[in-house]
């Protein structure tokens, strides 16, 4: 297969990682175990980012709307969390990955939390792939905790509402140090965007794909990032090429 040249990745790659429950049942399998299978595309796609000299990957793990789902659904997927930062870390500081999170995660299993802290801090140093978890986030209430921040700065008087630049809302949201997305995937085939990143898409290439997120392994990837290499960007303006 051709290789992609390293200058044409995206520099932000954002995954909307779904189809684990259709995986498991296509081979009547419980669900979970789609989403045990799911976490090895993670370590997969991570690393593979790593080498293609990626500098952000964001993965979109848990949204404040999958708390829906059934208890032992969710505690599993916590549970996974929790496995894989056990057994990541290592990776993690190998691959110079540095850990980030968006979304609310005080809101998380205490233990879990703990660990990603901890996790965040360990890989802290680390100056390569910046690996981005969006774990119980959605879009909506990022938007609404940014609107709030700004509101109190006005209130306070700190800053006068005309003032109030697109550049404020960027800097008052979770993502406020991490450019916009420049490549976003979603995997089986779903055309929404499930309350992702919603501010942060508007000018992000889109690549759906009908793979399930746990056969979305380097092949995929590379296919991906062939589809966005022949995109042209006018961002509104006139093609460029
Ligand atoms: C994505 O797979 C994982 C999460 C949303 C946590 P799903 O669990 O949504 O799988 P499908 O969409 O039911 O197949
Ligand atoms: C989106 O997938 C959320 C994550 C991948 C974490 P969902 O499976 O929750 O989305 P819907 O319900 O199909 O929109
Ligand atoms: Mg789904």
């Amino acid at each position: 297969m051709r290789e992609v040249k390293p200058m044409n990745v995206p520099a932000h790659l954002a995954i909307i990682m779904d189809g684990n429950g259709r995986w498991a049942k296509k081979r009547s399998m419980p669900r979970f175990m789609g989403h045990a299978e799911g976490a090895k595309s993670v370590r997969v796609i991570t690393e593979e980012c790593a080498r293609l000299g990626i500098k952000y990957l964001t993965l979109y793990a848990f949204s404040t709307e999958n708390w829906k789902r059934p208890e032992k659904e969710v505690s599993f997927l916590m549970g996974l969390l929790g496995r894989y930062l056990d057994s990541e870390t290592e990776t993690l500081l190998k691959n110079n990955v540095r850990l980030f999170t968006i979304g609310d995660i005080s809101k998380l299993p205490a233990k879990v939390s703990r660990k990603l802290e901890s996790v965040k801090e360990k890989t802290s140093k680390n100056s390569g792939l910046k690996l981005v978890l969006a774990l119980n986030y959605g879009s909506k209430n990022e938007i609404l905790s940014a609107v709030k921040k700004i509101a109190e700065k006005a209130a306070s008087g700190a800053l006068k509402p005309g003032k109030i630049t697109e550049e404020t809302i960027t800097q008052n949201l979770f993502t406020a140090s991490i450019p916009d997305p420049d490549l976003m995937i979603r995997t089986s085939g779903e055309f929404r965007i499930s309350n992702f990143l919603l501010w942060q898409l508007a000018y992000t290439e889109l690549y759906i794909t009908n793979v399930l997120w746990p056969d979305f392994r380097k092949k995929e990837l590379l296919s991906a990032i062939r589809s966005y290499n022949k995109r042209d960007r006018r961002y509104g303006g006139i093609k460029s090429k």
